[in-house]
Order: C-alpha cells, then structure tokens, then sequence
C-alpha cells in the first residue's frame, strides 16, 4: 500500500476525535518517519513500510490521546516546542498573554521577571528569546514542568537567561525586586468535568481550587506585596468580575483585561 492509500486507510479511525482526521494520520506518519511534510508530498506514491507502527499511533490517537504527547512536539509562537505527558499542552491564546508581557518589557532594560507555574516553558522562553537583555525566575511546583522547561530553555539558547526553581507560587523566590509577575496557574474550578482529551493532562496544571481562582488571587496579592509593578496572567472567561472586584483591593494605577481569539475574556494586565 502506499502512503497515499495508508493515509486514507486511517483516517476515518480519528473521525470522533479530531475534525482534521486525514491531516493527524500525516502528523503521524512523519512522527514515524522522521521526515516533512514536503517530503511526504513528494513521496505519496512510494509503498509504505511502516504501517504496524502508524496504525498502533492512530489506535491511541482515536482513544482522544492528545496528539501532541504521542508527537512530543507542539507549536507555539510558530516554534516548535518539545512537550511530554505529565505536562499541560501549550494552548494557542497563551500567544496573547506573553504579546501583552513584550509590549511593557520591550521598554524596560535589564528587565526581571518572575513566572509562576512555568510548564513546557513556553511563556519564558518566548519572552526571554524576544526581549535581549531580560533575567527570568521561572517556578512550578511540578519536576518534570521544570525538567521540561529547562529543556526547551537549551534548544532555544536562551538557558542563561531563565532560572529555574521549584516552588509553591512565591514561596522559594528571592526577595529582589523584580519588574514583572507573569502567570498562566490553573483556574479550572476543581469540579468541572473536563473533556476526555484534557483528563490526559496533569490535573495540577488545570485545577485552580473550589471556585478556580482562588491561585490567580494568592499571585496578585503577592505581586502587590513585592511591590512588583506589572502583574499580566491568564484567567477563565467567567472569572473577570471575582478578578477585577479583587484586584481593587491593591488600589492598582490600571488594570486591562483582554479577550482570546473566540472572544471570550482570557486574562488581564495589572499595574500596580
Ligand atoms: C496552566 S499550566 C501553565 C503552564 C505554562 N506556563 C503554559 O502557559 O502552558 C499551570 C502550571 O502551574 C503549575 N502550578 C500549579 N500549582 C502551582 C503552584 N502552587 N506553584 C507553582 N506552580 C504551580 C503547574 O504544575 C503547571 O505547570
């Protein structure tokens, strides 16, 4: 069989799981191969001689396994980042929380910036390859988010500029002064029925207390006790009147709060 016919052997198996099934069995297939998507183009007609391995991937697939762990790889930011289970997925609105962080640090120099629940790393490693002259504390509570993080920090070459530490929320970070708090927590309330893709994923990652926010609200407090001046996190979109009712008790100079790209409310920047 070729790898056209294969393709489309396969394909209908992802039919419930995924609206792109024919384009996740090709993302399956390089996985095996090693290989691109213009080489597959070039090649569609060659016998395929790796279909034991692609129909074991697709069977997991269709189990709503995210693609994403058994590729090891997600995009954000248009770069590929190394991902691995026990550690939330990037998510594509997370692009507009580090847009909003660049645009207040590009103007800052020497900039230090503290990350709470820091993941595959995505956030610092962005901000620490987009702004030159920047020093980041990245903290989680997870080893292997951190283990993850300081991985994809060394595949981008910005390792020198991240330092890694485990910690719950603040507690293990120095007490410099630092310009910046950035913060994705999880905000999830802790009994949401989470789709089946998402049970895959470190519910630590997702579960932010009763109500979801109850992180959210631990990191802006601490972030007004610092004196930190810009505090920009990720939230729920149902959460933005506990935030903003919250957040007045810090007296902050401004708070903007920002939509994702399905126009739902996403996250807010504070300064304080
Ligand atoms: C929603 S994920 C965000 C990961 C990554 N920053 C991103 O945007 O994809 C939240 C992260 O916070 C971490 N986390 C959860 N509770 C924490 C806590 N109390 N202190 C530090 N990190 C925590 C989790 O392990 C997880 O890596």
């Amino acid at each position: 069989m070729t790898y056209e016919q294969t393709i489309k052997k396969y394909a209908p198996l992802l039919k419930d799981v995924t609206h792109i099934p024919q384009k996740e069995v090709e993302i399956l297939l390089l996985f095996v191969l090693d290989k691109n998507p213009i080489w597959l183009h070039l090649n569609y007609k060659k016998e395929c001689e790796c279909e034991d391995i692609l129909a074991k991937l697709v069977k997991k697939r269709a189990t709503d396994f995210p693609l994403e762990y058994i590729t090891k790889r997600a995009s954000f930011y248009g770069e590929s980042f190394e991902v691995r289970e026990n550690v939330l997925i990037p998510r594509p609105e997370t692009e507009i929380l580090v847009e909003k962080a660049e645009a207040i640090l590009k103007d800052i120099s020497n900039s230090k910036v503290v990350e709470i629940g820091v993941g595959t790393g995505i956030i610092s490693v962005m901000l620490a390859k987009l702004i030159p002259d920047i020093k980041i504390i990245a903290v989680d509570i997870n080893d292997h988010a951190l283990a993850l993080a300081s991985l994809n920090a060394k595949k981008f070459g910005v390792e020198d500029k991240i330092t890694f530490i485990k910690s719950d929320l603040f507690t293990n970070v120095p007490n410099i002064k630092i310009d910046m708090c950035i913060s994705n927590p999880p905000y999830i309330e802790n009994s949401f029925k989470l789709p089946k893709n998402v049970t895959f994923e470190p519910s630590n990652a997702l579960f932010g207390g009763v109500k979801g926010d109850e992180l959210l609200k631990n990191i802006i407090k601490e972030t007004s006790k610092r004196e930190i001046r810009f505090l920009c996190c990720e939230m729920g979109f149902d959460q933005k009147n506990s935030l903003s009712g919250y957040l007045k008790n810090f007296n902050p100079k401004k708070v903007e709060f920002y939509k994702d790209y399905e126009n739902l409310d996403r996250g807010f920047v504070a300064w304080f």
